[in-house]
């Protein structure tokens, strides 16, 4: 028995869809905590692709149980949309496949409005570049205490009034702040009960379950959405998405309690990418950011907007291992790096003639930061083909050994591509 939480080590995308699909293999369950469908991972599987945003890829096994867990921001008709679409491939959901906390808050109409308006009213320099899903609304309200929980789907008097007690104070902001057209409470409402009464049979006590299962010997995956920088409280706040990213909320996010979570495995991009706004210290803003941009295919799976590309940063490396607890990595896309002559590595920054060996809480120091790089030789040989890493060039031995050095931290996993065989799996964490 092993319960295994993976989460992002850096701005998120990166790659855990991959990784998350190759551990589930292990896994007899596994559970979405936070975020909702800002997230988004494409899968090809027997050569049909598929685009999860909130349903776990777990699904595509047979015999695996998804959850969605207390703490993810749930809209709906997009998951009923990515239901159809599954259904549509021969793959049908059914409530024997996947469980909906009853106290995970929904995304409402309003939060997606107000997610496009507070973002459009921003100066530039402020906007956060948010996906406008909702997501920031939506835990707004769920830590206002005016959310709307898949539960109220199933009260629909108390669904009613609790669209009618939003709606007024949001419709005020939409006509008199915002210059939108307000939202008809009852339309809101005819649009959930459709949804209710599809997503009913499904919505159920998570942290229950996953109880039971634990005691019946259930290995148990924890599928974390974006990255450790994009947490709420320790990321560069507030260029953040609206969520705990880190480790801590497999359990807060889905009642699971945490003396029984065995490993957790931070998965790191061998270079660094962020999509949106905010700080990104190893930026590159020359032809080697164009060609890790171009090579390494990084478009977001949400938005499809370019992604922003740099060196890998051993600062946010070290952090996330510390703030995670992270007991391996996954080190994904080295092969991107495959032709670059030399490779740099941010081993601290400087600021006001400081030298800072951590991630600053106060987001002005950003802009006068430098990192301090310490080179790496590369390598010039393709590396798609490797299957050990005896396989591997040793000036790539030697990146990843850096790299294990640097976090203090083991590589359980190696990624030279977008194929499930394209993987080295060192330490298997279900097998600790
Ligand atoms: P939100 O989560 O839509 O509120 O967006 C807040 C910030 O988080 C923006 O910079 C987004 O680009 C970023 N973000 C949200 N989800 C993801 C993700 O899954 N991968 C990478 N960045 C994300």
């Amino acid at each position: 028995m092993a319960n295994v939480v993976i989460v992002g080590t850096q701005w998120g995308d990166e790659g855990k869809g991959k990784i998350v699909d190759l551990l589930t293999e292990h896994a007899d369950f596994v559970v979405r905590f936070q975020g909702g469908n800002n997230a988004g991972h494409t899968l090809v599987v027997e050569g049909k692709k598929y685009v999860f945003h909130l349903i776990p890829s777990g699904i595509l096994y047979e015999n695996k149980m998804c959850f969605i867990g207390n703490g993810v921001v749930l809209d709906p008709g997009v998951l009923l949309e990515e239901m159809d679409k599954l259904a549509a491939s021969g793959l049908p959901v059914n409530p024997q496949r996947l469980m909906i906390s009853e106290r995970a808050h929904l995304i409402m109409p309003y939060h997606r409005l107000l997610d496009s308006c507070s973002e459009s009213a921003l100066a530039s320099g402020k906007k956060i570049g948010t996906t406008g899903r909702g997501i920031g609304p939506c835990y707004g309200d769920k830590i206002l205490r005016k959310g709307i929980k898949a539960g109220d789907l199933l009260d629909a008097p108390s669904l009613m009034e609790k669209i009618r007690e939003n709606l007024e104070e949001k419709n005020f902001l939409f006509s008199k702040k915002f210059n939108a057209d307000p939202l008809a409470p009852e339309a809101v409402y005819d649009e959930y009960m459709q949804h209710a009464d599809r997503l009913a049979p499904y919505i159920d006590n998570v942290s229950v379950a996953l109880d039971n299962g634990r005691k019946a010997g259930k290995h148990i995956l924890f599928e974390g959405a974006q990255g450790t920088q994009l947490d709420i409280d320790h990321g560069t706040y507030p260029f953040v998405t609206s969520s705990n990213t880190i480790a801590g909320n497999a359990c807060t996010g889905s009642g699971f309690g945490p003396s029984h979570i065995d490993c957790v495995i931070g998965i790191l991009k061998a270079y660094t990418t962020r999509v949106g706004e905010g700080p990104f210290p190893t930026e590159l803003f020359d032809p080697t950011g164009d060609e890790l941009q171009k090579k390494g295919g990084e478009f977001g799976a949400t938005t499809g907007r370019k992604r922003r590309c740099g060196w890998l940063d051993g600062v946010i490396a070290r952090e996330a291992v510390r703030l995670n607890g992270i007991n391996g990595l996954a080190i994904t896309k080295l092969d991107v790096l495959s032709g670059q002559p030399t490779l740099k590595l941010a081993t601290s920054y400087e600021a006001d003639g400081k030298t800072l060996n951590a991630m600053p809480g106060n987001i002005k120091t950003y802009a006068k930061m430098q990192p301090i790089y310490e080179d790496l030789a590369g390598w010039s040989e393709e590396i798609t083909q490797a299957r050990s890493v005896e396989d591997l060039p040793a000036k790539a031995r030697d990146y990843v050994k850096r790299i294990e050095e640097f976090t203090e931290t083991p590589a359980y996993i190696l990624s030279v591509g977008p194929g499930r065989e394209q993987t080295m799996l060192l330490n298997n964490p279900f097998q600790k």
